[in-house]
């Protein structure tokens, strides 16, 4: 599509744009609005998006901006990506994330070549990385716009951008201590959100990279997200995912601090909200007041995430996690009596530099210890530019790939058993979607985030309904409305 063919008057987009946010991209999406019916007219059909999704929860959030921007400027929805406008959201926090990215462009430039006027936008964590978009400008010419993860809310001004310049458009920021509310958003469920807390991450771990691609830690001000979670609620939303890197340390950089406890205790408040998440929780902040929270209020679900990462206090020295094996034991005893029936999960690397054979036996002493009722386990991945990338010993592959076949047998043994602990007990599930097997069912999770799948139909979608319990198998249960008994 080009400029000179859209209904507006090139000389002037820039000079009338406004200079605060978020007006001013409220100002070139409505340019955009006019460029894409236009073209839409004149191929005599709706033009269509695909925005596809690497990584965490803190990019999926992300992609729900991205895609309420997108379907503002006139675009409609797709899954497949031979699609008018097609966006990944990177992530590089292991290598195999970064390698997927390339391979799908590969084949995206095959769709490009049919599709003429189509543009192609990468964003996200990977692009924070020099060295990626290096590789992208020279080799990968097909890409219209790269963007990264400070900038998410300019995509409607990135866009105008490339179609006013006709070349590729690269815009990547090193960090903002600007938040931009109140933009676009098209949320995926109607019924739960997640919401940012805050962005960044200040931990330096030593294996992680996201600290140099998301930023220094910020946190939203409460009566954002306050509003935010409210205005949500008033739109049908029974739960939400407050999410950030390190919950536990929210609102320590705000003007007035505020503690993640003051902050749930705050939306705990709000009528209408049934359940609240949390992720993730980093195991050297979580307070005392956090515990006592959690374990009096009736909203928070009875569920957290504590990432290990290992369970040998040599390694998490190295590591720079500032915990020992023995602190996070003695966390676990004290967040297990103040909430007696929590489900524990958790992340576990395996092979991070150094790691020997008794420093594996000590993360499968805590596995067996603490009990999760499930855990993500990874494989160390060297990501450079951190400082375990440049540490000695790295582990060979053959003996990481047997402790991580070890701990995974370990893990599973132990989830499937913890996992039943509730079988023959009636309680609540918010029901998400059909069941995609078996379309008699439906499928939703407990407060403690277990999958159940039992007999119902759409209309019980977004409803928290009373579930028995009947038969658990492995990792979720078989259950039967309790009401209808
Ligand atoms: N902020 C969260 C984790 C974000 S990244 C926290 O601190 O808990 C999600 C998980 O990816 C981490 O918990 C860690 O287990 C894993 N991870 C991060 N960097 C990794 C690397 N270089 N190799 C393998 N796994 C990694
Ligand atoms: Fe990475 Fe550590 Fe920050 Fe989590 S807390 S994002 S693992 S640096
Ligand atoms: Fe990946 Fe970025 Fe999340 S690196 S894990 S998408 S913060």
């Amino acid at each position: 599509m080009s400029i000179q063919e859209n209904p507006i008057e090139l000389s002037k987009i820039y000079e009338e744009a406004p200079i605060t946010e978020p007006q001013r991209q409220y100002y070139f999406m409505e340019l955009l609005k006019k460029i894409v019916k236009q073209r839409s007219e004149a191929l005599g059909r709706p033009l269509c998006f695909c925005c596809v999704t690497f990584g965490c929860q803190m990019n999926a959030r992300d992609s729900e901006k991205l895609s309420g921007i997108l379907e503002a400027i006139g675009y409609e929805r797709t899954e497949s990506e031979d699609a008018d406008f097609v966006i990944y959201n990177t992530c590089t926090v292991r290598e195999n994330a970064n390698l997927k990215v390339y391979g799908r462009l590969g084949t995206l430039k095959k769709i490009k070549e049919k599709r003429p006027g189509m543009l192609i936008a990468l964003c996200g964590c990977m692009m924070q990385e020099p060295q990626v978009v290096e590789k992208l400008r020279t080799s990968y010419r097909h890409v219209d716009i790269i963007f990264g993860t400070h900038n998410i809310y300019k995509l409607a001004e990135l866009i105008m951008n490339r179609l006013e310049s006709g070349s590729m458009i690269i815009d990547i920021w090193k960090d903002t201590d600007k938040i931009v509310e109140d933009l676009p958003e098209h949320r995926k469920y109607p019924f739960k959100s997640g919401i940012n807390i805050m962005f960044g991450c200040n931990n330096f771990c030593s294996y992680c990279i996201v600290p140099y691609v998301r930023g220094r830690e910020r946190s939203r001000r409460p009566a954002d997200i306050l509003e935010e979670i409210r205005r949500d609620v008033a739109d049908g939303v029974v739960e939400v995912m407050l999410l950030g890197q390190n919950v536990n340390s929210y609102g320590k950089t705000l003007e007035t601090p505020v503690s993640f406890a003051q902050l749930l205790t705050e939306i705990e408040k709000i009528d209408g909200l049934e359940r609240i998440r949390f992720m993730t929780s980093h195991p050297k902040d979580l307070s005392d007041e956090l515990i006592q929270v959690m374990g009096s209020s009736k909203k928070i679900c009875p569920h957290l995430h504590l990432p290990l990462q290992s369970g040998s206090s040599r390694i998490l020295k190295k590591m720079n996690r500032k915990y020992t094996k023995e602190d996070y034991l003695t966390l676990v005893e004290k967040i297990r009596k103040a909430c007696p029936d929590i489900s524990l999960t958790t992340d576990i690397i395996v092979g991070f530099p150094g790691e020997t054979e008794e420093d594996f036996k000590e993360t499968l002493d805590v596995v067996e210890k603490v009990r999760y009722d499930s855990a993500y386990t990874f494989i160390y991945s060297k990501r450079n530019g951190t400082p375990a990338a440049s540490m000695e010993d790295q582990v060979p592959e053959d003996v990481i790939k047997d402790r991580f076949d070890r701990l995974l047998a370990k893990v599973q043994e132990i989830a499937s058993q913890v996992c039943a602990r509730h079988e023959g007990q009636v309680m609540d599930v918010l029901v998400e979607q059909l069941n995609h097997q078996d379309k008699s069912l439906v499928t939703g999770r407990l407060g403690n985030n277990t999958v159940v799948h039992f007999p119902g139909d759409a209309s019980m979608i977004g409803k928290l309904v009373p579930v028995l319990l009947k038969e658990c198998k492995g990792f979720y249960y078989i259950g039967e409305s309790y009401e209808k008994r």
